[in-house]
């Protein structure tokens, strides 16, 4: 099963990308001559000097020591940190601004991995040579196709991510009920744990529901995870299915009848992770980085938690892919450096030395099979399949459209004021005029 879903997968990927490529030129986006009109020639990564790291929050604490290996050394070439919000949106609109200013305020840049085509098609970030970096042969195969458009490479994976099922492993255990693998089963796990005294006015699940992009990832893994899709093999949005509403009534259902708790409206992921290890919730969905975080001190849950695979409609769920590239802008200055800080970042030692610290999701495939590693964090084993069975959003220039329309749908159907069935028809509606035009 695992085998013909990561097939089926890949081969949809490359159909969107397929078609993704003529809505480019259809834009206009993209002369196709592989040149590098605004930004001077592809491979032309020169210069030598200080940079700056765009970025957005670091929530994981450990970006600081990774840049202070490499400026120590590297005094002529130091990184400077540009932080940037904790939303991805946030981060996307201020480093476009940038670019469309033509700044060189940002050298390298931490793009999600939504953001490839839009950020290649308008020339914003530069054409890498794979050449030019060894570790990209290291790296999960699917980290790499998110970091491509029109099979050219604009940026190299760094972290990849996928959705966890954080739970409570002592009250499931005190319970006495496993991790579920259904939505049936977790539910049904969070009224055996809710009874005991401990438990007492514990939300049973959240994973992130503000109106952002993090919004879009939580509604595509419900659809997905009930059978549906968002866009199918070809790239055509494919979200009005009976599956998909089913998917959505998880959600909207959830918060009816105070499966997910009500606040839960306004989490990102740090509003998440602090309820989790605040002890307010049973399960809740998150990425790899919050197993370190909920371990740290201040927290409640210390020794008490275990992560499991997302769960789904009728058996396992899927997660949405996630994870961060590092590209390099246009605009900047000193491209030479950016190559080496690069390439620095994507050294299975600074990999490992990340994961050490923070619990992400590393790009380097084999640091996934490490028996040391596997042994001191036992997420690796779950997190490399939700990675590799995680399926991609869309991978469009016009992205920022198409998110904004997956959220709009998905918040009204959560706040109520769209019933399941309409906010899908609604959003295939949406979705059809801004991808097949
Ligand atoms: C994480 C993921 C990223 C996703 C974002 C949503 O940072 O790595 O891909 O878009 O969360 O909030």
């Amino acid at each position: 099963m695992r085998f013909e879903r990561s097939h089926t997968r890949k081969t949809a990927f490359v159909a969107v990308a397929g078609s993704l490529a003529l809505l480019a030129s259809a834009c206009g986006g993209d002369d196709g001559s592989g040149g590098d009109a605004k930004g001077g020639d592809a491979g032309a990564l020169e210069g030598r000097g200080p940079i700056t790291f765009a970025t957005g929050k670091d929530t994981s604490g450990n970006l600081a020591n990774q840049v202070a290996a490499w400026n120590s050394q590297h005094p002529e070439e130091k990184v400077e940190v540009r932080e940037l919000p904790e939303s991805a949106d946030q981060q996307r609109e201020s480093m476009i601004q940038n670019a469309q200013n033509k700044s060189d305020a940002f050298s390298v840049l931490n793009l999600d991995v939504v953001w490839t085509a839009e950020f290649a098609a308008n020339r914003w970030v530069a054409e890498l040579p794979q050449d030019k970096f060894p570790d990209l042969s290291k790296m999960i195969p699917a980290t790499i196709e998110t970091a491509k458009y029109r099979d050219k490479l604009y940026g190299v994976p760094i972290t990849s991510d996928g959705g966890l099922l954080y739970y409570r492993s002592d009250l499931l255990q005190k319970a006495g009920v496993q991790a579920p693998k259904t939505w049936t089963e977790m539910t049904a796990a969070c009224q055996k744990v809710q009874a005991l005294p401990e438990a007492k006015g514990m939300g049973c699940y959240a994973g992130q529901f503000e109106k952002y992009e993090g919004l879009t990832v939580n509604f595509s893994e419900a659809i997905d995870s009930a059978g549906g899709k968002v866009i199918d093999e070809s790239g055509k949005p494919a979200v009005d299915s009976p599956e998909a509403v089913k998917g959505l009534e998880f959600l909207v259902n959830g918060f009816k009848q105070g499966v997910i708790p009500a606040a839960a409206i306004t989490y990102k992921e740090e509003e998440g992770r602090r309820a989790f290890q605040e002890s307010k919730l049973i399960f809740h969905r998150n990425w790899p980085y919050v197993y370190a975080k909920a371990a740290e001190p201040g927290s409640k849950i210390i020794g008490k938690y275990a992560v499991a695979p997302l769960p789904g409609m009728s058996g396992p769920g899927v997660s949405t892919l996630g994870g961060h590239n590092y590209a390099i802008s246009n605009f900047a200055k000193n491209k030479a450096t950016a190559v080496d800080f690069i390439n620095f970042m994507a050294s299975e030692e600074r990999q490992r030395a990340n994961v050490e610290k923070t619990s992400q999701a590393p790009s380097n495939a084999a640091l996934y099979d490490d028996p040391a590693l596997q042994k001191k964090f036992p997420y690796l084993a779950p997190l490399k399949a939700s990675i590799e069975g995680a399926r991609s959003r869309p991978q469009v220039v016009k992205y920022g459209d198409v998110t904004t329309a997956i959220q709009e749908a998905a918040y009204a159907a959560l706040t109520g004021k769209k019933p399941p069935q309409q906010a899908i028809t609604d959003l295939q509606t949406k979705l059809s005029s801004l991808i097949t035009q």
